[in-house]
Formats: C-alpha cells, sequence, structure tokens
C-alpha cells in the first residue's frame, strides 16, 4: 500500500494535541461532580494517588505502545497489541480502543454541541434577564428536542450536525488539523479558564443574598481542599477517583496509542507523557475547581451545591450566575465558559476519530478524508438514538458501558500484556528510549504489580459492589455464611436492570408504569448497539487479520 507517513509537525504541537486529547468536558463538568458527590476533600486523597499509581504509569504504558506499533506501521490498538503479544486474544481486545471512541465520541459530540449553542446564545442574549427556573427549564426542553433555531424545530440535532461536521473537517484535514486547532485552542481555552477562576476567587462573600444569607465563594474551595484521610477506607471514593482518573486522562481508550503512533520512532516518550500528564492535571485541579464550584458557592451557599451539583450545573445554573454580573459581562462570561467547555470538548473529539481514520487507513487503504467521513457518519448515526431517547436513559447507557467500564477492562489487558507478556523489562527499555528524563525505578515496580492489581481491585470492586456499599460488613458477612447482597449500583446489577425492575414492582401509577418500561426497554436496546458496533469492528479486525495473512503468505 503507497500510505504517505504522517507524523507530527513539532514537539509543541505534539504536546498540545496530547493535552487536548486529555484536557475535556471531563475536568470541568465531571471533576467538580464527582469531587462534590464524594466528599469534597475525601475525593482529592484517593484522586491524587490514583493518578500517581495508575494514571501516569498507564501514560507512560500507553505512549510506548503506541511508538512501538507505530515503528512497524499500526496505528490503533488491535494490531498494535497484536505485534506485542502472540495470542490472536490480543487483537480482539484491541478491539475496544476503537469501539470506546466511536461510542464515548457519539455522545461527547451531542455535550459538545450544546457548549456551541449555548455560547451561540450567550451572545444572542438568551439567558439574559431569565430566572433560574427559566433557565434550567430551557435545557430542559433543549434536551426534549422543543427548543427551535431561526425556526428550525429540534435545534439539539441540528447543532450536533453541526458538531459533527466541524469534527469532521478538521479530521479530514490529517494530523496538521488537530495540531492547529489544539495551538489555538489549548491556550485560549487557559486563558478563558483563567479569568472565570479569577472572578470565582475574587467572589467571596460579596454576592451573598437576602435568600441565601451565607453564600461564600471561599466555602466552596474549603470543601475540596481540606483532605479527610478516613476516606483511604471507603472503597467508593476510589472507584470514583479512578473513574475519574481514567475519563480525564484518556486512558484506556486507544486515542494516546494513536497519537503516540506518530511520533518519530526515537522521541522522548517518557518527558511528552509526563508533559501532557501534569498539563491535563492542572487543568483540571487548578482550572476545573475554581470556577463552578467556587462561583456557585458564592451566590448560593455550600449546601445548596451538595444538594444540587450534578453535571447539568454547568448549562442549568452557570448562566443564571453570570446573568448577575451585568448584561455585557454576563454575554462575555458564557461565551467565554461555552467556549472553554468547546475547545476543550472538541481537541477530546478529534482525538476520538484518530483510531478509527489510523484503522481504515492502515488496513484497508482508505484515505484520511474517506477514514474522517466514515467516522461522521457513524458518530452522527450512533448519537442519533442518544438524542431522541435522552430521557430514558440511552445516553446513561453509553457512558456506562463504553465511557467507564470498557476502560478499565482495556487498561487491565493492555498493563498485563505490557508488564507480563511483553515483558517488564522490555517494557521499561521501551519507556525509557530516547528519554531526557529518568523515571524513578520504583515505578517499575508499580507498573509491574501496583498498577494491574489497582486495576483488578477497581474491575472487581464495581463487578460485585455489595449493598449499600458496605464492604466490611459484606465480607464479614460472607465468611460467616450468608452470602453476599449485591448492590443495585454494582456491573451485574446493572447488566439485569435490577433497580429499574425493582422500581417497576414498587409503582402503581400507570404513566410512571410505562416510562420505566420504556427505560428497561431503551437501556437494553443501546446495549445491543453497543454490542453490535464491537461485533462489527471485531469482523473488520479478523478480515484485515486474513488479509495480512495473505499477503506475507504470498
Ligand atoms: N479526557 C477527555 C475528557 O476529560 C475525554 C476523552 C476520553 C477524550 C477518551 C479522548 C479519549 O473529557
Amino acid at each position: 500500500m503507497n500510505v504517505k507517513k504522517e507524523q507530527w509537525g513539532s514537539r509543541l504541537g505534539l504536546i498540545l494535541a496530547m493535552a487536548g486529547n486529555s484536557v475535556g468536558l471531563g475536568n470541568f463538568l465531571r471533576f467538580p461532580v464527582q469531587a462534590v458527590q464524594n466528599g469534597g476533600g475525601t475525593f482529592i486523597i484517593p484522586y491524587l494517588i490514583c493518578f500517581l499509581l495508575m494514571g501516569l504509569p498507564l501514560l507512560w504504558i500507553e505512549w510506548s505502545m503506541g511508538r512501538f506499533g507505530g515503528r512497524l506501521g499500526h496505528h490503533s490498538t488491535p494490531f498494535i497489541l497484536d505485534s506485542m503479544g502472540k495470542k490472536s486474544l490480543w487483537r480482539y481486545f484491541g478491539v475496544f480502543g476503537i469501539f470506546t471512541n466511536l461510542a464515548v465520541a457519539a455522545y461527547y459530540c451531542y455535550i459538545e454541541s450544546w457548549t456551541l449553542s449555548y455560547a451561540f446564545h450567550s451572545i444572542k442574549g438568551t439567558f439574559q434577564g431569565l430566572s433560574q427556573t427559566k433557565i434550567a427549564n430551557y435545557f430542559d426542553s433543549y434536551v426534549g428536542m422543543e427548543t427551535s433555531f431561526l425556526g428550525i424545530p429540534n435545534e439539539a440535532i441540528l447543532f450536533f450536525i453541526i458538531c459533527i461536521f466541524i469534527n469532521t473537517y478538521i479530521l479530514s484535514k490529517g494530523l496538521s488539523g488537530i495540531e492547529r486547532v489544539a495551538k489555538i485552542g489549548m491556550p485560549l481555552l487557559i486563558l478563558f479558564g483563567i479569568f472565570l477562576a479569577l472572578k470565582g476567587l475574587t467572589l467571596g462573600t460579596s454576592a451573598a443574598s437576602e435568600e441565601f444569607p451565607l453564600a461564600n465563594a471561599w466555602d466552596g474551595l474549603n470543601f475540596l481542599w481540606t483532605p479527610d484521610y478516613t476516606s483511604l477506607y471507603k472503597p467508593k471514593v476510589w472507584l470514583a477517583a479512578a473513574g475519574q482518573i481514567f475519563f480525564t486522562l484518556s486512558v484506556g481508550m486507544g486515542t494516546i496509542h494513536c497519537y503516540a503512533a506518530y511520533i518519530d520512532s526515537k522521541d522522548d516518550v517518557a518527558l511528552n507523557a509526563t508533559s501532557a500528564g501534569f498539563t491535563n492535571e492542572f487543568v483540571e485541579i487548578v482550572l476545573g475547581s475554581l470556577i463552578v464550584i467556587p462561583i456557585a458557592a458564592g451566590y448560593f451557599g455550600l449546601d445548596w451545591i451538595k444538594e444540587n451539583m450534578s453535571f447539568g450545573t454547568a448549562f442549568q445554573t452557570m448562566p443564571f450566575l453570570f446573568n448577575q454580573w451585568g448584561a455585557f459581562f454576563s454575554s462575555i462570561a458564557g461565551v467565554f465558559w461555552f467556549g472553554l467547555l468547546f475547545f476543550a470538548g472538541i481537541t477530546s473529539s478529534l482525538a476520538m476519530g484518530t483510531p478509527w481514520i489510523g484503522f481504515m487507513r492502515d488496513e484497508f487503504g482508505w484515505n484520511i478524508s474517506k477514514g474522517a467521513y466514515s467516522f461522521g457518519f457513524l458518530t452522527f448515526c450512533l448519537g442519533l438514538p442518544c438524542i431522541l431517547f435522552y430521557q430514558y436513559g440511552f445516553f446513561d447507557q453509553y457512558d456506562y458501558w463504553a465511557g467507564t467500564v470498557s476502560l478499565v477492562i482495556f487498561a487491565l489487558a493492555e498493563t498485563i500484556l505490557f508488564a507480563w507478556v511483553f515483558g517488564i523489562d522490555n517494557g521499561w527499555k521501551e519507556i525509557n528510549l530516547g528519554a531526557d528524563i529518568k523515571i524513578p525505578l520504583f515505578f517499575k515496580w508499580v507498573i509491574k504489580f501496583v498498577t494491574p492489581a489497582l486495576l483488578l481491585a477497581v474491575f472487581l470492586g464495581a463487578l460485585v459492589t455489595p449493598e449499600g456499599n458496605n464492604w466490611v460488613g459484606a465480607i464479614s458477612g460472607f465468611i460467616e455464611g450468608q452470602g453476599w447482597a449485591l448492590d443495585n449500583s454494582s456491573l451485574i446489577h446493572q447488566i439485569t436492570n435490577t433497580q429499574l425492575r425493582e422500581e417497576l414492582l414498587s409503582v402503581t401509577d400507570s404513566a410512571q408504569m410505562d416510562f420505566l418500561r420504556k427505560q428497561i426497554y431503551y437501556s437494553n436496546m443501546s446495549r445491543l448497539v453497543l454490542l453490535s458496533l464491537f461485533l462489527f469492528i471485531s469482523i473488520l479486525v479478523f478480515l484485515a487479520h486474513k488479509k495480512r495473512k495473505k499477503i506475507t503468505s504470498i
């Protein structure tokens, strides 16, 4: 196949693109919610430990696997993994590295399209003068598809299409397009973030009102940054922290392998991976925690946050808070906030497109444009049911199975492959080849034992979460022969829709029953879609393998 070799233009471009890959909606929307829901200061210690013992090692592993595969002409995980282990099983684990990206891109681009629409409406002044309730209702009608844009109904779908088109167009320009967007988007994002963070930092008690006399932005920060060591004994907090580390660093997805496959075969991976990882952590820990939490605490107080903080806060509450800054500044703050989210989102969703494009190019000779447009098409088809059946949880199922569970399974598999099959000595050599920094030898041991053990613990913890998350009680009960009662949040009960079924048995109202039945139906449907997608990619990998065998035997 006569395929031109693609490479990153410069080290700065590569680091910004990699940082852009990691820095995403997860830093600004997911991190604050996870932190608040897991007790603020209680969350931070497991989070930082997971970063050091799982996140960083996985970054090094994935960067060096990517570079290793790239040297042999592989740019996506099925054949990168295949080149490191002899059994065909690894190839099929590699399917995850394309599958998760397509499935996550479907709902991720949808959220990204909200930020585009909200930035537009901030300029247009749609939110000006609206009450908190009206702004919250606006969001509900947006995702309920009751809004229209310049007379065209179903604004949600329209912006989704625009967003996919922008992504696809940039992807069709190859790595240089991604690099250019990262070079513009990342600095702007940090600039917007600093502006909003300064607002959060200087708000203090100045915004307290009659309704919320105790409002104080500092309470929000203290809540987050007063460490609580008791969390070390709470597996639930560990699971949440590990999940956040995965999502925010984009590890366990296959995008890092793909980006790293395009670097020079002797380029430094140790320093580059570390820089990109720490950039992400700076944006997450500093900027991610200085915006939504202190600003909301400054107006509503800490108790409101503890009760109401959710993923929707960014859309349902922030525009109202910006309104308090006067007409002019509210528009600017709105554009900055949603613009920041858009840049964070697009530099990540572009990354999600690259494994598919790389795979089709390597294996079937597709050019970049064809790869990019087919990615757009697939994302649209997979995303459409997320939009149409949003209220029945279609979206949440994608997030749970593709955006959470799959990441852990894939990360566990690749760590075992890297440290135990490929061998830690070979692996360590790969990580340090051409490196400008020396990673402490301690991490060789971490990669071999601690990272896989932690990953296994996270997986088992999620698989069989005991009722009420009470591990101590469950274990002692189990030893006494009382069996093991699963929690409804456990993976096993999620598969069987136990919670929804229990609710169905307890309600009597027919409308509610109908709604629950639909939720069960759409949950199953969304898994069917995901399973079909996985099978589809597996078949492509099978065909690609057959094709390769034929070529080598000629
Ligand atoms: N890390 C991104 C975020 O924080 C999400 C992402 C996951 C991006 C996987 C690419 C691949 O939002």
